[in-house]
């Protein structure tokens, strides 16, 4: 039987990296199969992109970076998350083109429509089965954000562009409410995790 396909997304510092591996474990204690990647990266080339993505050093136009993200996720669909699914593989996946229209969409400015018909191009009517939109102030994430390391070319932005980028994301979610469930990032670890284990009970049903 096909796998399931599941997405983790939000503005940086929305806590979505810390609940992912957690979530993902909640399958596995279910005897399910899971692969956990990323976008942008999850294949040798995607990471490659990746570097050159999130480089401070490396400014570029706001559709090449549409480009080269569809890029990636091209690369890691054929190799890595078609090839899982087809194998009843659970693939949970931290970040996927609902991040496009976040941010380069939302964050960018770059046309909604033309998104949409590099989504259609890319994935050919795949879509996530689930995904988990983490919904925090862009104020608090930035908080949370600030580790030891130095930023990187996004988490350079400022304020405004994360309010635009959670604004995209929760239009997603409005125009797809089936598929993305919206998390408040604000509550506890223990309230998240307590949703998440309903969420994953009601999926493996
Ligand atoms: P990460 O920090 O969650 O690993 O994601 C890397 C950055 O890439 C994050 O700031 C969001 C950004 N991103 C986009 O701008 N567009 C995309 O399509 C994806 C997948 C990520």
């Amino acid at each position: 039987m096909r796998g399931k396909f599941i997405t983790l997304e939000g503005i940086d510092g929305a806590g979505k990296s810390t609940h992912l591996a957690w979530f993902a474990d909640l399958f596995r204690q279910r005897g399910i199969a899971v692969h956990v990647t990323r976008e942008p990266g999850g294949t040798g080339l995607g990471e490659k992109l990746r570097q050159l993505l999130l480089d401070p050093e490396n400014p570029m136009h706001a559709e090449t970076e549409v480009m080269l993200m569809f890029a990636a996720r091209r690369e890691h669909l054929d190799q890595v998350i078609e090839p899982a699914l087809a194998k009843g593989e659970w693939v949970v996946c931290d970040r996927f083109t609902d991040a496009t229209f976040a941010y380069q969409g939302g964050g960018r400015g770059v046309d909604w429509a033309r998104l949409t018909q590099l989504e259609e191009w890319t994935q050919r009517g795949l879509q996530p089965d689930l995904t988990l939109l983490f919904n925090l102030a862009p104020e608090i994430g930035r908080q949370r954000a600030r580790g030891a390391r130095s930023a990187d070319r996004f988490e350079q932005e400022q304020d405004d562009f994360y309010r635009r980028v959670r604004e995209a994301y929760l239009r997603r979610a409005r125009e797809d409410p089936s598929r993305i469930r919206v998390i408040d990032a604000s509550q506890s670890i223990a309230h998240i995790q307590q949703q998440l284990t309903d969420i994953a009970g009601a999926l493996c049903r």
